[in-house]
């Protein structure tokens, strides 16, 4: 018996990474998972495996830069398993330059993948979810949701934004709807590597309690914790998983 079992959930920004392995995550506790990003070959091979695991996935393309992809996401999940249980607003985006090098294109951009199609896919779930009586949404935040030296101007203002878009949908959507975010450190995927990795970011392990980086793995099971029942009296919380940075 999943800890998921008959539940459906959305999980942005899973082709990849944290998303990727909360896919798995989900998907082993029962879940029906939809796995969406733009990488079709990625987007695949997690749904194959997850089916080779004997769970069940569909996968939906989609560029959440576009602000028509929440509608895309959320209509071929409805097309597909006819309900929804559970979001994870993972799908996220970095931009490494300052103020004076970020145009307004790049800023609108990292809004719209980081908040803005948070924002409308959430407007969209949670009919559903207020309906059936119950449902849970996930945001991921950042450390630069904390504090503006973990990441540059576009991306420290969308991380903020997104603990407030949480604890604003949290206020608004109980009591059926519990939403609550995760604030991650530096987490070894795809976008820590191409922050720069080892090189760049050493200087966070040495500033960590834990002393290392975390994995993907270690955000899947607090989105988890989230998902499921085990946090029944818990929403509008922000958890950092961090390995115990000082912000
Ligand atoms: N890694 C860290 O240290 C760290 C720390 C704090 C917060 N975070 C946050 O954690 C979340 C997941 O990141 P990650 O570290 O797991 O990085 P990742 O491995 O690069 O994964 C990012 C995911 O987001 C998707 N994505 C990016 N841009 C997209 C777009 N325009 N449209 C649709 N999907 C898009 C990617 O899918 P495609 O490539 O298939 O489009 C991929 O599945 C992000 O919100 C990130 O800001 C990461």
């Amino acid at each position: 018996m999943g800890k998921l079992d008959g539940k459906v959930a959305i999980i942005t920004g899973s082709t990849s990474g944290m998303g990727r392995d909360t896919a798995y995550l989900f998907a082993k506790e029962g879940a029906k998972v939809v796995v969406t990003g733009r990488n079709e070959a990625r987007a695949k091979a997690v749904v194959d495996k997850i089916k080779a695991d004997g769970g069940e996935a569909m996968y939906v393309l989609a560029d959440t830069s576009d602000l028509g992809a929440p509608q895309k996401i959320f209509d071929a999940t409805m097309e597909a398993y006819g309900t929804v249980d559970i979001l994870f607003n993972n799908a996220g985006m970095l931009s490494v330059a300052p103020i004076l090098d970020c145009s307004l294109e790049e800023f609108q951009k990292v809004m719209n993948v980081n908040v803005t199609s948070a924002f409308l896919l959430t407007k969209l779930v949670a009919p559903v979810m207020k309906a059936k009586g119950k449902g849970s949404i996930i945001n991921t935040s950042s450390v630069a949701g904390c504090a503006a030296h973990w990441g540059p101007v576009a991306y420290c203002t969308s991380k903020h934004a997104m603990n407030g878009l949480t604890k604003a949908m949290a206020m608004e959507l109980g009591p059926e709807i519990r939403v609550n975010g995760i604030q991650p450190g530096a987490i070894r995927t795809a976008m820590l590597d191409s922050a720069g990795g080892d090189e760049a970011l050493g200087f966070m392990k040495v500033r960590a309690p834990l002393q290392r980086f975390g994995e993907g793995s270690e955000i899947a099971t607090v989105a988890l914790f989230f998902a499921t029942d085990d946090s029944s009296f818990i929403t509008g919380q922000l958890v950092r998983v961090d390995g115990g940075v000082d912000c």
